[in-house]
């Protein structure tokens, strides 16, 4: 999604703000722009990546001490360069950059039709740099005092920077229900939706709460303004660079790497869980009946691996609701409730909006996210956070399994809590659990020549069926979401019971159909399932454990994993199937950190 940097001190801003954009391309987008300030504002925008801005840069005025730049992941009108931000107002004393939507955009752009304000663009956010001025205007208001009138009129959500040619120094920056920080450092000020766009420079950071207007201005102190111009405070915290420092190290992309580094990570969750809010967790499960998971994409399918594993091993209901449709049902949610948010990112839209509708009806709400600091972060109650390190492949990898196993942890407490499982079988389970790391650097090394082996066989299909029983289910769907998003091969996941009711009718000769067999009770069943699917003549793929046998000649490739527990096997099994989806992506040239269309927060609902 639309990602923003700015920069304000004494150094060249071109070279800090193209360095932000790079740092910001993971998260998707189509345009990008930036506005540099040397008196005049010089504005460049281009489609395409920030290497098609940077080409058409070469030989154009970029000089300034002072700048805005943007990636932009349309919405309202279509990936042009004039539809690329910085917008400006009409009499081009204002230049914008806006990540968010302002959805009550077409009433405000005829209201100021009627008073004469022409449009050069589709975007909603030229609306909001020209009610600006038009308050500028009518009521004789300062910058300021007309962004915290024109934010009032608003409806939607909004991070915005905002320059005044006749303020020299100065930028504005105010954000609602989207993320906005701004690094402080030495008589200079960094701006942006994301905290890891900032390098060394940065000593301290803001962590801007809704509404509030941080005025910066070169070589003096930040003062902060409500959006009816009062001064209020902000915190000032320190900034740690090496957080969000991150490189490709060795590897051909950061997806590759943020799957070989999965058992890091996953080490990382476990011993984080316990320095999460554990004890208050805890309280809160003691009245807890019911639970309801909310989340999307990825975050959604590691929600129906927590049902299954809540439900056999802690004795709760559990209840897995898509953030975007939450708001459409009516949930009778009441106090022995506990509504859970998934999200990597923590800004997401949806998974944000639906928590805040629990905490509306005085829900109690935890949040399992990696983004530290974020939206979804700060609304939860409780907080577990994954710590699984920032992950800019755009296809989630290691924080579905850091997620995962942050689940497997919940679930344990969830049984203790509840008594539903002795206190020797829970520590037999966490013993298993210890052993995870080391079960997924196994896998990693076993799956991989298989997996590209394999890959061979899918690159050149124009679909594929995923398959799975019980709690490799969802694992199955999550392996056709990798497959569609990184290689853009169409892939359809399906509990393999439900084959016979429909999807069969698909299975011709050659379709790749991968099957994900779990050591348990639900082995043979499936197995029966792909009998059907080979007398089909399609292509079986199965991913199984060592252990579980196949009839012969049933399988046209298998990747076997370690003999695990079956509730690890969510986990184990993810890995071979990222492969898979990793290593199509590349024999069809696909460019696999950033996919097309997707981004990486989807901060628009
Ligand atoms: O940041 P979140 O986990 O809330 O994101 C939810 C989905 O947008 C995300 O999982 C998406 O499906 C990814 N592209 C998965 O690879």
């Amino acid at each position: 999604m639309c990602g923003i940097i700015a920069y304000a001190g004494a150094n060249e801003a071109y070279p800090i703000l193209i360095d932000g954009l790079r740092k910001l391309e993971y998260r998707g987008y189509d345009s990008a722009g930036i506005g540099t300030v040397n008196g005049a504002v010089h504005l460049h925008k281009r489609t395409g990546k920030v290497n098609d801005l940077v080409s058409y840069c070469e030989d154009k005025n970029t000089s300034g001490n002072m700048g805005l730049g943007h990636t932009r992941w349309a919405t309202h009108g279509s990936a042009t360069n004039l539809n690329a931000h910085p917008h400006q107002s009409q009499s081009k004393r204002l230049t914008m950059v806006h990540n968010g939507i302002i959805e009550n955009h077409q009433s405000l752009k005829e209201m100021l039709e009627f008073h004469g304000f022409e449009f050069e663009t589709e975007t909603d956010s030229e609306v909001l740099v020209q009610l600006v001025e038009w308050y500028q205007i009518r009521y004789k208001l300062s910058t300021r005092e007309a962004l915290g009138r024109a934010l009032q009129d608003v409806q939607g959500s909004f991070a915005v920077v905002l320059h005044d040619t006749t303020a020299k120094h100065q930028l504005l920056a105010v954000r609602r229900q989207s993320p906005l920080v701004v690094g402080v450092g030495d008589a200079e000020y960094f701006i942006s939706s994301d905290s890891m766009t900032f390098d060394r420079s940065s000593e301290s950071i803001i962590y801007l709460e809704e509404d509030v207007i941080a005025q910066l201005c070169y070589n003096e102190a930040p003062v902060f303004y409500s959006l009816e111009d009062q001064v209020v405070d902000q915190d000032l915290l320190p900034f740690d660079y090496k957080k969000v420092a991150v490189s490709k190290g060795d590897f051909e992309s950061f997806t590759l790497k943020e799957i070989f580094e999965q058992n890091l990570s996953i080490s990382r969750t476990l011993d984080g869980f316990e320095n999460s809010d554990v004890d208050e967790i805890t309280k809160m499960l003691q009245s807890t009946d019911r639970i309801i998971i909310t989340a999307c994409g990825t975050s959604w399918h590691s929600g129906i691996v927590a049902e299954y594993l809540i439900e056999k091993y802690a004795h709760l209901n559990v209840e897995v609701e898509y953030a975007s449709e939450m708001r459409y049902k009516s949930h009778t949610l009441g106090d022995r409730d506990l509504v859970i948010g998934i999200s990597q990112s923590g800004e997401t839209a949806d998974t944000k909006m639906a928590l805040e509708i629990a905490k509306s009806k005085g829900v109690k709400t935890i949040a399992i996210v990696n983004g530290v600091d974020s939206s979804i972060a700060r609304i939860a109650d409780r907080v577990i956070y994954l710590k699984a390190g920032i992950e800019i492949g755009v296809a989630s990898t290691k924080a579905f399994t850091s997620q995962l196993s942050a689940i497997l942890m919940l679930t344990l407490l969830i049984a203790r809590t509840k008594k539903s499982l002795t206190i020797a079988q829970v520590d037999e389970m966490m013993a298993e659990l210890n052993k995870l790391p080391g079960y997924v650097s196994e896998t990693l090394s076993s799956s991989k020549q298989m997996a590209r082996r394999i890959a061979y066989h899918i690159s050149d299909a124009r679909s594929a069926l995923y398959l799975g029983r019980g709690i490799s289910f969802p694992i199955a769907i999550e392996g056709a979401l990798k497959l569609k998003e990184i290689s853009y091969i169409h892939a359809e996941g399906y509990p393999s019971g439900e084959m016979k009711h429909g999807p069969i009718a698909l299975i011709e000769e050659d379709l790749p159909v991968v099957a994900v067999v779990n050591n348990d009770d639900s082995a043979a069943k499936i197995i029966s399932n792909i009998q059907e699917v080979k007398a089909r003549k399609a292509m079986v793929v199965v991913i199984k454990n060592k252990n579980v046998e196949l009839p012969k000649g049933l399988a046209d490739h298998v990747i076997n994993v370690p003999d695990v527990p079956s509730y690890l096997n969510p986990i184990i099994q993810s890995i071979p199937l990222q492969l898979l989806a990793y290593y199509t992506a590349k024999l069809k040239g696909c460019n696999i950190d950033q996919p097309r269309n997707l981004a990486k927060s989807v901060t628009v609902e």
